[in-house]
């Protein structure tokens, strides 16, 4: 285990920022979560709140990180705009939160002189997959949306800030990560909360589109080993299973998993049409075929290997969404 540091969270207050600060804290660190609650809660934290320092702020008002950087020795950086719709509204907005943003984080981790970053990327920097799985240094980074282009431009400056001030900077490079407090939107929680209400999946077409899910459990121990390994220089890891699962195969998964006694149904809309079912949800436009990470590199160079099924990860989150119903009221995109 990594001795105790002092470490700046980003987006801490997320659902998968929040994770992180719960392993950071087992692990005996100081933590501080710098968010401005856009997509993050308070809830989200409440089991640790009186260990945890809380600031609220935007990584766009860069006094403000700079300030709440200052004498930590590592920052992770969550904080997004990940929205796919949004980014298409707003390709702009995108842009300033996820580069300007990353760029001010970055910049308050050279005045910190932090001992090390971690920088929350995604598999969408990518694009559509041209040879699977994915390998970090082998395969074309050729986004298909917005924020996929924002992202690889925000893990390009955290290399050029390695390389320029000497502080390891690691990007995971999350494949769909699911699990507890993931917010209402994608498609295992529209899934999940039609189960919920006791009907079944919608599969939009023929559900052949494959997908990395990988549970936030999963996602935290790649994180974990970034703080303890003693690479040094920037790099990119996957975060993700190596197991591509059809969106089909999904939902018969969650059928099976929260007991629900009918089949998924078929709902024919093409992309960028929206859904006569599903509360008006849209099928995304240029949708990646297929997102398939390898594993390899995560495994050999930090040595961790993901543990958790796909149909335990589901059950894990069905447990904590029975729990917590009233979570999911509004549809993030
Ligand atoms: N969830 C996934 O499957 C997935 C996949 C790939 C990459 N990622 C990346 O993982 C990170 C965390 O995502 P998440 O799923 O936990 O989303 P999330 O929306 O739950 O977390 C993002 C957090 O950042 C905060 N935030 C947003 N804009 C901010 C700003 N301008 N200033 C300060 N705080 C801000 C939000 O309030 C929220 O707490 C993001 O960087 C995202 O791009 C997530």
């Amino acid at each position: 285990m990594a001795s105790p540091q002092s470490v700046l969270i980003t987006g801490g207050a997320g659902f998968i920022g929040s994770h992180l600060v719960d392993d950071l804290l087992a692990a005996g660190h100081a933590v501080t979560v710098f968010d401005n609650f856009s997509s993050g809660s308070r809830e989200n934290l409440a089991s640790v709140i009186d260990d945890v320092e809380i600031v609220s702020g935007d990584i766009l008002d860069r006094d403000a990180i700079v300030a709440a950087a200052r004498g930590k020795d590592v920052i992770s950086h969550q904080a997004a705009q990940l929205e796919i719709t949004k980014c298409m509204e707003d390709p702009i907005g995108d842009l300033r939160t996820n580069l300007i943003g990353t760029l001010n984080v970055l910049e308050a981790a050279r005045q910190a002189g932090v001992e090390r970053m971690i920088n929350a990327s995604s598999a969408c920097i990518y694009g559509q997959a041209v040879a699977r799985p994915s390998e970090e240094d082998v395969h074309a980074h050729d986004p298909n949306w917005s924020y996929g282009v924002s992202k690889l431009a925000a893990e390009k400056y955290a290399q050029v800030f390695s390389s320029d001030y000497g502080f390891p900077a690691f990007s995971l490079r999350y494949g769909i990560v699911y699990g507890p407090r993931e917010w209402y939107g994608r498609v295992l929680t529209i899934f999940l909360k039609r189960a919920l209400e006791g009907r079944p999946p919608v599969v939009f077409g023929e559900g052949d589109q494959e997908r990395d899910f990988v549970f936030v459990d999963d996602v935290v121990a790649v994180h974990r080993a970034c703080l303890e390994t003693g690479l040094t220089g920037a790099h990119s890891f996957n975060a993700g299973t190596g197991v591509a699962t059809s969106i089909a195969h999904l939902a018969q998964l969650v059928c099976e998993v929260t007991g629900i006694g009918e089949a998924p149904v078929r709902e024919n809309v093409l992309p960028g049409e929206r859904s006569a079912l599903v509360d008006g949800r849209m099928r995304l436009p240029a949708e990646l075929a297929v997102m398939h990470l390898s594993p390899a590199k995560t495994e050999r160079l930090l040595g961790v290997t993901p543990s958790t099924t796909l149909r335990d990860g589901i059950a894990r989150e069905w447990s904590w969404l029975r729990e917590h119903s009233g979570r999911w009221t509004e549809m993030h995109y």
